[in-house]
């Protein structure tokens, strides 16, 4: 009797559609946390360039800081490219921080087995890295806004004059500041570095040289990030801004 030899190929048991759908839309969640991460990146180092002004003095700051509020005009009303970038930050900043927590929850879910003594696996200390550095980058932005662009709580706090907003908030009587602030960047480095590798490893990355390649460019991509940063407040410490 002759065996039709594709029914036997075809008779393996098909993965359940609900789990397709899933994957496939954890695969977008990933996707979307990969733009959204590029976003906020490339936002970060824009900022940080813009900063590094502080060392050509005062008069080309504060005019650098009045540039950014006439962006796009006479086409937009004044500082209105300001107001869409903020709506497009919080937007990202929310939807990274929304997906992130529908992908932890399912990796937990899809766990098959609790452990009563959970194994210090390099994956869930990555994993609590990023989500304590995420709350300590969160909590940093919310008081860095409140410090240099509402002025609420800087020392000078006077609109227009950023070069000497920035000066007195990292003064030397005012370690502390310099000291938040520094934690909180290195917590930016740490989450970046980790965010640009996982991704990079979630989208195909497939030869161990692959992987050296892509683990040093994470490194050196936050550490040229952390030190342009640092440079700012340690030079106010210093006296190199005064
Ligand atoms: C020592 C490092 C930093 C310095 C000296 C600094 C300086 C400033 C200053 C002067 C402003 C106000 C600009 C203006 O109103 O013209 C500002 C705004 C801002 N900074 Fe920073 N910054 C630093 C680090 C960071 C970091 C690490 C982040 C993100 C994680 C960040 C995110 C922002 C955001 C979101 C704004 C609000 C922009 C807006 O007005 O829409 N900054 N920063």
């Amino acid at each position: 009797m002759a065996v039709d030899t594709s029914t036997r190929k075809s008779a393996a048991p098909a993965p359940a559609p609900g789990k397709t759908a899933r994957r496939r839309s954890s695969v977008a969640l990933k996707l979307f946390m990969a733009v959204t991460g590029l976003l906020l990146v490339a936002f970060l180092y824009v900022h940080m360039i813009g900063n590094l002004k502080i060392f050509f003095g005062a008069e080309t700051f504060d005019h650098y800081a009045h540039w950014l509020r006439t962006i796009g005009t006479p086409l937009l009303p004044e500082a209105w490219y300001l107001y869409i970038q903020r709506a497009v930050l919080t937007v990202a900043v929310v939807g990274h921080i929304v997906a992130a927590t529908i992908l932890a929850r399912r990796a937990r879910l899809a766990r098959p087995v609790k452990y009563a003594h959970r194994p210090k696996v390099q994956g869930s200390y990555a994993a609590r890295t990023m989500r304590w550095g995420g709350v300590i980058v969160l909590l940093f932005v919310i008081y860095h806004i409140l410090d240099l662009t509402t002025l609420t709580l800087n020392p000078h706090g006077v609109s227009g004059e950023v070069y000497r907003n920035v000066a007195e908030d990292f003064a030397p009587g005012r370690w502390y500041v310099t000291l938040f602030y520094t934690l909180s960047i290195v917590a930016v480095g740490f989450h970046l570095r980790h965010g640009l590798w996982s991704a990079v490893r979630t989208f195909g990355l497939q030869s161990p040289r692959g992987e050296l390649y892509a683990r040093a460019t994470a490194l050196v991509l936050s550490l040229v990030l952390v030190v342009g940063y640092l440079s700012v407040p340690f030079a106010v410490l210093v006296g190199l801004v005064d």
